[in-house]
C-alpha cells in the first residue's frame, strides 16, 4: 500500500521583516526584490534561545493535535534541515524528546531546499515496506542564523519557518505518494551554493569567522539557470511518467525560491497560474520548509480534497532536485 499524507501543519515565527526593513540595512529596494524574486516580506525567529528544533517541535505538536493521536504512536521522525540546532545530536532527536515520542527513531536529512521532497520519498518507503505505521516528515530552517545581513544577494531571499506532514498507509489503491524522481549533481552544484565554515574541512576558528565562512554563499545567476531547467524538466517528467495533463493536475507545489522559476516551470507544464501554489511573497525562501508550508496552507484553505492531483517539485544546494506526485 502507498503512503498517504494524512495530516499537515506549519509554523511561522510572528516577526515580519519587510523589504522596506531591509532597505534600512542594505543597499537594496522593495522594487528590485519584488520584481526579481516575488518576495515582499519574510518571517524571522529573533529569540536567540529558539531555533530549528523549536519550530520543528511546534509543527510536530500541531500534527499530533490535528491527527488526534499521542506522540507514542509515531514510529519515525525525519527532519529535513540545513540549519540544525547543532551538528549533533540530530534535530530529529531533539524533536523526539520535546514531544515525548518514546517509540520513535529519527534522523536529519541534508538536501537543502530539496530536503522535504527527499524526506517525503524516504518516509514513504518505510510506510510501503510495512516497517512503520506513522511517520512524521518535517522541513524546518532558521535561515536567519546563517544569513549575512551585509550581503544583499542572499539576505533578501530567505526567511525562517517550518512545515510537516504525517504519512500513513493509504486506505485505497491509487492514492497517496504515487511517484517520485529525485536527483543530485555533486559535480556542478557544490561551488555555487554553500556554507563552507563549521564542518570538518573548515572547523570554526577565528579565521573562518573573519572570512565570514559561517554564512550562506550563492552564485545566484548560476543557481537560477540550473534551477529553472531542472525544476521544469522534473515537473514535465512527472507528468509524462504518470499520464498527467494540465487539466488533471490540480496543484503544482513548487519550492519557493523565486517567482520567476515557478512561472517558468508552470509554463513548461502548460499549467495556468491559478494552479501554482505560491506564498513566496509572504515568507521568502524557507528552504526545507517551503513545500510543507504550502501543503499546510492549501489544506487549511480547503483547496485540496480527496482525489486532488499534486505535483511537488524542488531544487536546492548540492545540487539536489526532484519531483513527487501525490494523489490526495
Ligand atoms: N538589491 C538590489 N540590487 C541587487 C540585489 C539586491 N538585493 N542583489 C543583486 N543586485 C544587483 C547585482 O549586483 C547586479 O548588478 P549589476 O548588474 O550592476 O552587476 C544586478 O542586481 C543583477 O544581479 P543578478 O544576480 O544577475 O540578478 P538576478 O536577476 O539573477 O536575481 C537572484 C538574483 C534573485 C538571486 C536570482 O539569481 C535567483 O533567484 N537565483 C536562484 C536562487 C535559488 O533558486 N536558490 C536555490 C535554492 S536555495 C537553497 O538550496 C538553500
Amino acid at each position: 500500500m502507498k503512503a498517504a499524507i494524512t495530516t499537515t501543519a506549519k509554523y511561522l515565527p510572528e516577526e515580519v521583516l519587510t523589504n522596506k526593513d531591509l532597505e534600512r540595512i542594505l543597499d537594496t529596494n522593495d522594487e528590485w526584490i519584488t520584481t526579481r524574486t516575488g518576495i515582499r516580506e519574510r518571517r524571522i525567529l529573533r529569540d536567540p534561545k529558539k531555533a530549528t528544533a523549536y519550530m520543528a517541535t511546534e509543527v510536530a505538536n500541531s500534527l499530533l493535535e490535528k491527527r488526534g493521536i499521542s506522540a507514542d504512536e509515531i514510529d519515525l521522525i525525519i527532519v529535513a534541515t540545513m540549519t540544525p540546532d547543532m551538528i549533533f545530536p540530530s534535530t530529529a532527536c531533539l524533536v523526539q524528546g520535546n514531544i515525548g515520542a518514546t517509540n520513535a527513531w529519527g534522523f536529519d536529512l541534508s538536501a537543502a531546499c530539496s530536503g522535504f521532497v527527499y524526506g517525503l520519498h524516504t518516509g514513504a518507503q518505510f510506510i510501503e515496506s510495512g516497517n512503520c505505521k506513522k511517520v512524521m516528515v518535517i522541513g524546518a530552517d532558521k535561515m536567519s542564523s546563517i544569513l549575512d545581513y551585509e550581503d544583499r544577494t542572499t539576505a533578501i531571499l530567505f526567511g525562517d519557518g517550518a512545515g510537516g506532514v504525517i504519512l500513513e498507509a493509504a486506505k485505497e489503491d491509487g492514492y497517496g505518494v504515487l511517484d517520485a524522481r529525485l536527483y543530485s549533481d555533486g559535480l556542478n552544484g557544490p561551488n555555487h551554493l554553500l556554507m563552507s565554515g563549521g564542518g570538518s574541512l573548515h572547523p570554526a576558528s577565528h579565521e573562518t569567522v573573519d572570512q565570514r565562512m559561517h554564512f550562506i554563499r550563492q552564485d545566484g545567476r548560476q543557481v537560477f539557470k540550473a534551477a529553472v531547467t531542472a525544476m521544469a524538466d522534473v515537473a514535465v517528467e512527472m507528468m509524462e511518467r504518470n499520464g498527467l495533463t494540465s487539466d488533471t493536475i490540480d496543484w503544482l507545489v513548487p519550492h519557493q525560491a523565486n517567482q520567476r522559476i515557478m512561472h517558468a516551470t508552470a509554463e513548461r507544464m502548460g499549467l495556468p497560474e491559478e494552479k501554482v501554489m505560491m506564498n513566496i511573497q509572504n515568507y521568502g525562501n524557507t528552504t526545507a520548509g517551503t513545500i510543507p508550508i504550502c501543503l499546510a496552507e492549501l489544506d487549511e484553505q480547503k483547496k485540496i480534497q480527496t482525489g486532488s492531483n499534486l505535483v511537488l517539485v524542488s531544487f536546492g544546494a548540492g545540487y539536489t532536485w526532484g519531483g513527487v506526485y501525490v494523489r490526495w
